[in-house]
């Protein structure tokens, strides 16, 4: 039978709330019948009626969506055995575009001092309500990070709203159903933090990037049941106070909460109406809300070395919140202090540089509950002073965007799963609004070329299509005219020159790529290919500027390059020495990736005109830095890398090239010497060109620098450096954690960009077309394990890929969705191409090895 199992409106399940005037809907399909595919699928909303053979991105283009309204899709599907299956789901409408009547109010006496967080500023408004509700519902948003409460409640179950985005262009605004929460006399509260726009930001310690002050902005609108409209908003009638209990408040010194405070008996002020300065877009929230997850509890208690707190070790590093119910005292001061390290036997906090990442709570009379809502961090340990373990339940929630998770890895070796652990804890603590650098120190700023390497990895593990997506926003709207991409995005506060830059600056293509790969939303490509095109043009200028020799004009040199950023052994001189090798390689699979994408756009021209340019790119690559026969002339992994990874060689060459790397692997030891923007394709580099054995073995290598050398020094997320902690740190009883004092971060995730490897070639599940249409499942066997499985919810469905060999035989099972068609390659080479079903595969594993 043909069933739909699930639709998604804007690429949200349930309960959207959108002001896109073409909503995308897309759907998946379940089938107990083999070899199921779509033939049509017949949409439905109000008078709009459309018949496609398509499940993704399918573009509503009827009449003119209306403000606050729901509106019903349905969906008839037809398969190629004749099955029918009938869905439906519904979303709502936002402002659409609706003007605001309300105006920012703030409190104009809240003084700007440079390099200091604003104390938060808490906003009030009373009113009476006399007749009966039929519907009431607030859009409101900030200038910094609020909380809102109605009647004594949250409204709000996320962080951090509205959210972290290109303030002066776009900010997003949140709707809350509040119908059931009116009463006759009612009052709302909002707490407005000083978060990204106002608050501490940049390792310059900038504050008041996007305004001297936080600012807030409501609608309640109210319709009774007589007919009658009321709109109660945002004016000088609000009051304003700074003395409420929220005393601080920002991302990378903390919280300090007073619970003594009664805002009854504070002095309140009324609220003035200002102007911003500026006009962002404002839209109903179109990324994911940042929530609390997993609840992690303390694994170990003690006291400090130095005696001076009780540290508390939840094993894990992540980025989060405390939880604390406290039998406590009036004015009993708490201060709980965050750390991902420990150095002998107190809190290291040299990785947080600057960061205080410190909360302060001052207790009422009794039992109390209190969890940080204006600030969060990225740590493993707390040390806590002003209270002793036994008046005290401590517990902690991950914070991270509220994005699915959809990947799972598992084999027979429990380093690798513990590396696939890392990787995911890495992508949950650095998903939180934008994909940040590292979610501890005086930064946790979206480094573009961060994201650049781990997208792929990330979009097996976790469904990305509105986090990214959201991002991908600020990417194209912080674009320089000329095509730069800044480094950091948002820009906030980021002074360098927005020019690009190799990998930082291919994030506007690789991002995306790996997304469509992964979600198979065309409409996304369209959106971001003016952005590709302005970026590659701004490159090709740069690579040619003062080059004259056809070749020379191919080289990217200039002007700025993060090289072969964080390599190992090396220092900051030495990776940006490498730049042109990098920038050269990176120029070329940019150009590649752009033809594809022209492909898909129906862009004929521009797909010869990106095909021609990577010819030459890859030519000049050949003719400039190596022998033309596959030898560097000054040799490296990257510079091997790159070129394999990136299909710029062929035949003998390519042949040549991959010796060429294995052997200076070899020659170090079987170890990576890779840095950034080498690592994510170094085993994909050797495995697919006959170096299985020696991908595996710097898979499984333990010894520095290498994954699983972090993992035995106790990580449980991978470091910024491969050697944030040398080997003469580490103890040898292998029982006992590393510790240090490190300025290096031990949450970058960058280096989990061998996930990719996990999937795509252990597992062996790799993505052909968009959205998995297509795909393979070639399990690459070997590093002496077992047995290997893998799953991965596609937008067409979960894609399942199990092996394992016992007795000289080899096993595959297999799942393949609804209107998928996948193409399985045994360890032998013998090729089955399927479409949707369950099916197992085995053949003899000496065979196997004979064939290959
Ligand atoms: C960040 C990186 C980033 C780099 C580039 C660092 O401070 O943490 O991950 O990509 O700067 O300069």
């Amino acid at each position: 039978m043909l069933q739909i199992n699930s639709i998604e409106i804007e690429n949200q399940a349930n309960g959207c709330i959108t002001d896109e005037k073409c909503p995308v809907i897309s759907f998946s399909l379940d089938s107990d019948i083999p070899d199921t595919t779509l033939v049509s699928v017949k949409l439905q909303l109000g008078q709009w009626v459309k018949t496609t053979n398509k499940q993704l991105g399918i573009e509503y283009d009827g009449s003119e969506l209306q403000s606050f309204s729901e509106y019903c899709v349905s969906i008839t599907a037809i398969d190629n055995h004749d099955e029918q299956a009938f869905g439906k789901t519904s979303f709502q409408t936002g402002r659409m575009d609706l003007p605001w009547d309300a105006c920012w109010i703030t409190d104009m006496n809240s003084t700007h001092k440079k390099g200091e967080s604003p104390i938060p500023m808490t906003f009030r408004k009373g009113f009476v309500i006399d007749r009966k509700v039929k519907k009431a519902y607030i859009t409101s948003s900030a200038i910094g990070i609020y909380d809102l409460y109605l009647n004594g409640q949250l409204l709000n179950t996320d962080y951090f709203s509205p959210g972290f985005t290109s303030y002066k262009k776009t900010l997003q605004y949140n709707y809350y159903d509040v119908t059931s929460l009116l009463g006759s006399c009612n009052e709302m509260v909002a707490v407005v933090g000083a978060g990204w726009a106002v608050g501490r930001f940049t390792y310059n310690s900038k504050t008041h990037i996007t305004a001297d002050r936080q600012a807030l902005l409501l609608e309640l609108f109210i319709e009774y049941s007589d007919g009658e409209k009321e709109k109660i908003i945002t004016d000088g009638s609000w009051a304003v106070t700074q003395q409420g209990n929220y005393r601080f408040g920002d991302f990378y010194d903390g919280e300090t909460y007073d619970a003594t405070i009664d805002l009854d008996e504070i002095e309140w002020k009324a609220a003035s109406s200002i102007s911003l300065g500026f006009e962002p877009n404002l839209s109903v929230r179109y990324g994911c809300p940042v929530t609390a997850h997993e609840r992690l509890y303390p694994q170990k208690i003690f006291k400090a070395q130095n005696n001076m707190e009780w540290i508390y070790d939840f094993g894990q590093n992540f980025a989060g919140v405390v939880s604390l119910k406290i039998v406590g005292h009036k004015n009993q001061n708490i201060t709980i202090r965050h750390a991902e390290m420990l150095f002998a036997g107190n809190l290291s906090v040299n990785s947080l540089r600057t960061a205080k990442a410190s909360n302060t709570y001052i207790c009422k009379e009794g039992v109390q509950i209190y969890s940080p809502r204006l600030t969060y961090m990225g740590f493993r340990y707390i040390g806590i002073t002003g209270i002793e373990p036994e008046n005290i339940e401590v517990t902690t929630f991950a914070i991270y965007s509220d994005v699915q998770e959809i990947g799972f890895f598992e084999c027979s070796n429990p380093l690798v799963n513990q590396i696939q652990s890392n990787i995911k804890w890495g992508g949950k603590s650095n998903f939180v609004d934008i994909p940040t650098d590292c979610p501890q120190r005086d930064e946790r700023q979206g480094w573009t070329g961060d994201i650049s390497v781990f997208a792929s990895t990330a979009c097996f593990n976790f469904d990305l299509n509105r986090f990214l997506g959201k991002w991908l926003t600020d990417v194209r709207l912080e674009q320089s005219r000329s095509g730069g991409i800044p480094f950091v995005v948002p820009r906030h506060g980021n002074v360098n020159p927005v020019v690009p830059t190799a990998c930082w600056g291919d994030s506007c293509i690789l991002v995306p790529w790996a997304l469509y790969l992964s979600q198979g939303e065309t409409t996304l490509l369209k959106k971001q290919y003016p952005t590709i095109k302005r970026y590659l043009k701004a490159v090709k200028w740069w690579a040619e500027l003062l080059s004259f020799s056809r070749d020379s004009r191919r080289i990217w040199r200039l002007l700025f390059q993060f090289g072969d950023w964080c390599a190992p052994g090396t220092g900051i001189k030495d990776w940006m020495r490498k730049g042109k090798w990098v920038a050269t390689a990176y120029f070329a699979n940019s150009c590649a990736i752009a033809a594809r994408i022209a492909n898909i756009l129906g862009e004929t021209h521009d797909q010869l005109y990106f095909e021609n340019l990577c010819h030459e790119i890859c030519a000049a690559y050949s003719n400039i830095f190596t022998d033309k026969k596959g030898k560097l002339k000054i040799e490296f992994q990257t510079a091997y890398v790159l070129p394999l990874y990136f299909q710029m060689v062929n035949g003998s060459e390519r042949a040549n090239m991959a010796g060429n790397l294995a052997k200076l692997v070899a020659e170090n030891d079987w170890h990576l010497s890779t840095g950034f923007t080498g690592t994510p394709y170094l085993l994909f580099a050797l495995a697919d060109n006959g170096f299985v054995k020696d991908a595996y073995r710097l898979l499984l290598q333990d010894t520095c620098p290498s994954w699983i050398y972090e993992i035995k020094a106790g990580a449980t997320t991978f470091w910024e450096q491969w050697d944030a902690i040398s080997p003469d740190q580490i103890p040898t009883d292998a029982s006992e954690p590393a510790e240090s004092d490190s300025e290096i971060s031990f949450n970058h995730y960058a280096y989990g960009a061998v996930g990719d490897f996990l999937y795509r070639r252990v597992a062996g599940i790799e993505p052909t077309s968009g959205g998995y249409k297509s795909f393979t499942i070639a399990p690459v066997v070997g590093g002496g394990l077992s047995w290997a499985k893998a799953t991965h919810i596609s937008p067409y469905g979960e894609i399942a890929a199990s092996w394992n060999h016992a007795d000289e035989v080899f096993t595959l099972n297999i799942k393949v969705p609804v209107s998928t068609s996948c193409r399985v390659v045994l360890p032998s080479g013998a090729e089955h191409l399927v479409g949707s079903g369950e099916y197992t595969f085995s053949e003899n594993m000496q065979l196997a090895a004979f064939c290959r």
